[in-house]
C-alpha cells in the first residue's frame, strides 16, 4: 500500500485523536526507518523514548518470538517465568524492591496514585489523599493521571476529573514546600518534564521534596516513564539525581516497544496493596515482560546508560554549536543524557518539516521545542547527520 492509501483507509476507520505527520512507516531496523515509497529516515525519535536499543533488535525479536511459541498469555491468575524473572532484575538493579505490572504510561501513574492513597489509608490517615504535581507536567490520559497534568487544553471537556489533585509551579521549591502538608499522600514529577520541553529537575528542588516528604509522612513518586531506563545515563533517573522516591513509574522502553508498564516500590510501601486492592487482564504479559528482560539484559549488560549519557554529551556539544550558529533561529539546547531539547524561535513546525523531508525523524514538543528521543545504540556519525539535517532546515527557511 502507498502513502495516499494508507491514509485515506485511517481517516476512514480510526478516531481523529493524532494530528500525524504525512508519512506511513512500514519497516525498520535499527536507527532507521522507512517509509511506504521506501523513503529512509534516520529516527531521532524512536517511537517517543520507546526504542532504547534500536528497532527490532535482534535479541529482543528473539525472546519474543520464543515466547510467543510457548506461552502468549494467561493472566494474572497464574505465576509465569518472565515477569517473576523481570521482577527479580528491576529489583537487583535499583528499582525498588517490588513490582506491579501494567500496560502503559498512564496506567502506571493511576496505578501509582492508588498506591500511595491506600498507604495512606491503611496506616489510618485518610486525611492524606493530595497528590501535587507540576506545572508544565504530563503524566498521561485517563482521568487520575490527567488530574495530575495540568493542562488545561487536554482536560477541557472530561470533568469532573478526581479531586484531590494540586498542580504547583516546577522547581519552584518555596511553593512545593508550602503545599505539601498534613493532607498530602504524595508528590508525583518527572525528574526530568519531556512533554512539557525539557525541564529538567534541579538536584536541590529533588532533595528538599524528598525531605519535606518525609516530614509529613508522604510519598516520593518518580515519574521514569519518559526519562527512565537508561536515557539520562543511569537505568534509574533517581540516580543521576542522588535522590531516592517511595515509587517509580515505568512504561515506553521498559520492553522496546512492547506495551508494558511498571510501578515499583519499596517493600514498605508495596505491602499496602493486598490481593483484590488492584489488577489488569494483561499486565505482566508474558510477550511483554520477555521482552523487556532481554530488553534490560542488554541495556546492563553491555552498560548503554552509559552509551547513552556519553552520546548525548557528543549531541549536545555540537547542537551548543549549532545555537551559537543560530543565535536569531535557537534559543536554548537544554537536555540530559539522549533526553534533547531544542528551543526554537521560529516556526518549529517548518523545521521539522525541512527536517522530515530531508530524512530526519524528530518531532515537537510544548510549542516550539524539537525533541530528541533516539535509541542509545546511535553512533557519532547518526548525530553528525542529525544536526547537519537541523542545520540545513534552519539554513534553507531563511531562519537567520
Ligand atoms: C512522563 C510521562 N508520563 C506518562 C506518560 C503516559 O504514558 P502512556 O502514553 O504510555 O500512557 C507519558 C507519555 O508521553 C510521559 O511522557
Amino acid at each position: 500500500m502507498k502513502t495516499d492509501e494508507i491514509v485515506v483507509l485511517h481517516n476512514q476507520y480510526l478516531m481523529n485523536t493524532y494530528n500525524r505527520y504525512p508519512i506511513a512507516i512500514v519497516k525498520a531496523q535499527g536507527v532507521k526507518v522507512w517509509d511506504a515509497e521506501g523513503k529512509e529516515y534516520l529516527d531521532f525519535l524512536g517511537g517517543i523514548a520507546v526504542n532504547v536499543l534500536g528497532h527490532c533488535h535482534p535479541a529482543v525479536v528473539e525472546a519474543i518470538v520464543a515466547q510467543a511459541h510457548q506461552l502468549v498469555h494467561i493472566s494474572n491468575l497464574y505465576y509465569t517465568i518472565p515477569s517473576a524473572q523481570l521482577a527479580e532484575l528491576l529489583a537487583l538493579n535499583g528499582g525498588l524492591d517490588k513490582v506491579f505490572f501494567c500496560n502503559s504510561g498512564a496506567e502506571a501513574n493511576e496505578g501509582a496514585i492508588k498506591l500511595a492513597r491506600k498507604y495512606q489509608w491503611r496506616k489510618g490517615h485518610k486525611e492524606k489523599y493530595k497528590i501535587i504535581s507540576a506545572t508544565h507536567a504530563f503524566h498521561g490520559r485517563t482521568l487520575g493521571a490527567l488530574a495530575a497534568t495540568d493542562k488545561p487544553e487536554i482536560q477541557e471537556g472530561f470533568g469532573p476529573l478526581p479531586n484531590g489533585f494540586q498542580s504547583i509551579d516546577w522547581n519552584d521549591t518555596a511553593s512545593f514546600l508550602n503545599a505539601i502538608d498534613e493532607m498530602t499522600a504524595a508528590v508525583l514529577i518527572e525528574p526530568v518534564q519531556g512533554e512539557g520541553g525539557i525541564h529538567l529537575a534541579t538536584q536541590g528542588f529533588l532533595e528538599k521534596v524528598r525531605a519535606a516528604c518525609n516530614k509529613v509522612g508522604a510519598l516520593l513518586i518518580f515519574d521514569e516513564i519518559q526519562c527512565g531506563i537508561g536515557r539520562l545515563g543511569t537505568l534509574f533517573a533517581y540516580e543521576s539525581f542522588g535522590v531516592k522516591p517511595d515509587i517509580i513509574t515505568l512504561a515506553k522502553g521498559i520492553a522496546s516497544g512492547l506495551p508494558l508498564g511498571a510501578i515499583c516500590a519499596t517493600e514498605t510501601v508495596a505491602q499496602t496493596f493486598q490481593p483484590g486492592d488492584h489488577g489488569t487482564t494483561f499486565g505482566a504479559n508474558p510477550i511483554a515482560t520477555a521482552a523487556a528482560l532481554a530488553t534490560l539484559k542488554i541495556l546492563i549488560e553491555e552498560n548503554y546508560p552509559q552509551k547513552a549519557a556519553m552520546m548525548g554529551a557528543y549531541l549536545m556539544d555540537k547542537l551548543d554549536h549549532l545555537q551559537k550558529k543560530y543565535p536569531q533561529a535557537i534559543a536554548q539546547i537544554r537536555g540530559k543524557g539522549l533526553m534533547i531539547g531544542i528551543e526554537l524561535k521560529v516556526d518549529a513546525k517548518s523545521v521539522l518539516n525541512a527536517c522530515h523531508s530531508q530524512g530526519l525523524l524528530a518531532n515537537i514538543t510544548a510549542g516550539n521545542v524539537l525533541r530528541f528521543l533516539p535509541a542509545y545504540t546511535i553512533t557519532k556519525e547518526d548525530a553528525d547527520r542529525a544536526v547537519e539535517i537541523v542545520d540545513r532546515a534552519i539554513n534553507d527557511n531563511h531562519f537567520f
